[in-house]
């Protein structure tokens, strides 16, 4: 087991060169079976969700390997449909892209329920309405956790349109995969916009599909009957990009956060604007410091262009770094269950008041360190920001959750100044990065 500890309080002033897109990473990953051919992928960035990914296929029996620090090939001409090991599958939400990889290539998926992190219900009935939209039968195997998806006869999926009920990244995605071998156009109505939905069409363009108008409400996908390797890169993460943006802030540094893409960050510099926060945007950076004065905000999250679900615990914390009773609003609206970490910072000395999916915060001016959990992936890096700008020592457990979706976050941190090291937990600490 492994632990962060923390000393806070010192501002923060460097660069960190944002990695890879996690959200985008397992799509394009699990995306790679419909190539049935070889593709490189680079810009991957080194997190335990991209690991299992790739343990996933190589499981199945691709051939994967790494020739470059960040460049992966993939050969998925051999694997075996319906052999993704179950224990892996659960390790992961994004798994469930392999429904419609595995459909749109074979005709048939059998894959496990999936796993990831609990931010309350996580259905997946609108990625099985698209499957059906398009000819599939899907079963839910109650008793072995299972899901089973079968093509029609001849076992090729049909083109239909397929309206979302819901505006859902993971939907958007899945029936996009199983309809880019289909027979016959899709159109999904509804679509989610985010950046990743956009790169993973990108991707299976490049390998030959023929997908427009992903970024806006209406994606069509012309089927075709085959696929070719590629060589492609995923595009920066947005995430950790605004996580490194609000940790400037927090710790009253100056941070540049470079190889991003601002536009992708625009709700966020919009926000931080607002509060106060000084962001300088370049070409392929941003450049971020507090200014005079902080103000109060009030934020809702909501699918891209909106504020990202995926900020909501790290702006939480700048939040509570307002001055003395200094009141904020902060509405989540996409998860039925994203505060689950306000337990943890109330540790640290937040006074956040949570009414449903609506939290009160009112600023305390400083956190202090403690020892606190990460619950999830976001609210487990929003721990890190809050022990950095807290006085004191922080101890973090549970961070396997971080370790999914942050590459390399202790060196980077390091490397700007922070007091930061990764200890295994045993009777005495041993120090195991530095
Ligand atoms: N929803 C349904 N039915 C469905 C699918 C989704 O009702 O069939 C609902 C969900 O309950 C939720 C909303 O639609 O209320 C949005 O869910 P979405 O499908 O967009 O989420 P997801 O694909 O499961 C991805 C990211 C999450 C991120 C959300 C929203 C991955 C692996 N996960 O989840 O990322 O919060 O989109 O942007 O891409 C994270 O990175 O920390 C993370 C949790």
């Amino acid at each position: 087991m492994e632990r962060i500890i923390i000393t806070g309080g010192k501002p923060l002033y460097g660069e960190i060169s944002v990695s890879g897109f996690k959200n985008a990473a397992a799509p394009i990953i699990f995306a790679t079976i419909l190539a049935q051919d070889k593709c490189v992928i680079e810009n991957l960035p080194d997190i335990s969700d991209v690991r299992v990914a790739l343990d996933i296929l190589t499981a199945m029996g691709a051939y994967v390997k790494y020739t470059g620090d960040t460049t992966v090939e993939i050969d998925t001409t051999n694997i075996n449909p319906g052999g993704a090991p179950v224990e892996l599958v659960r390790k992961m939400r994004a798994s469930y892209y392999l429904l419609g990889a595995e459909l749109g290539r074979f005709g048939k998926a059998t894959v496990g329920t999936p796993g990831g992190c609990d931010l309350g219900e996580r259905p997946i009935d609108q990625h099985i309405k698209g499957f059906e939209a398009l000819g599939a039968t899907v079963e839910v195997d109650e008793s072995t956790n299972t899901i089973v998806a079968t093509a029609p006869e001849g076992g090729r999926l049909i083109g239909d349109s397929v309206y979302l009920d819901v505006v859902t990244v993971g939907a958007t995605i899945n029936i996009m995969l199983a309809a880019v071998l289909a027979e016959g156009t899709t159109v999904i109505e509804n679509a989610a916009h985010e950046p990743h939905i956009v790169d993973t069409a990108n991707f299976l363009n490049s390998c030959g599909a023929e997908i427009s108008g992903a970024g806006t409400d209406s994606i069509r996908i012309r089927g075709v009957k085959r696929l070719h390797g590629t060589t492609y890169a995923i595009i920066p993460d947005m995430i950790e990009a605004g996580t490194y943006m609000i940790l400037a802030a927090a710790t009253n540094g100056k941070l540049k956060i470079s190889n991003l893409i601002p536009k992708h960050v625009e709700s966020i510099t919009a926000k931080l604007e607002e509060m106060g926060i000084i962001v300088e945007e370049g070409d392929e950076s941003v450049t971020v410091y507090r200014g005079e004065k902080l103000n109060k905000v009030n934020i809702k999250t909501l699918p891209y262009p909106g504020f990202p679900t995926d900020m909501n615990p790290q702006i939480c914390v700048m939040m509570c770094l307002l001055d003395n009773h200094t009141k904020c609003t902060l509405t989540e609206g996409v998860w039925e269950n994203r505060f689950r970490y306000v337990e943890e910072l109330k540790r640290m000395g937040a006074c956040i008041t949570v009414n449903g999916r609506r939290a009160e915060v009112e600023g305390v001016g400083r956190l202090h360190g403690a020892k606190v959990r990460a619950v999830d992936l976001r609210a487990g890096v929003a721990m890190v920001i809050a022990g950095l700008a807290a006085s004191g020592q922080t101890e973090i457990d549970e961070i396997f959750h971080i370790q999914r979706g942050y590459d390399n976050i202790v060196e980077k941190l390091k490397s700007v100044g922070a007091d930061i090291d990764l200890v295994t937990i045993s009777d005495s600490y041993t120090k195991i990065s530095d």
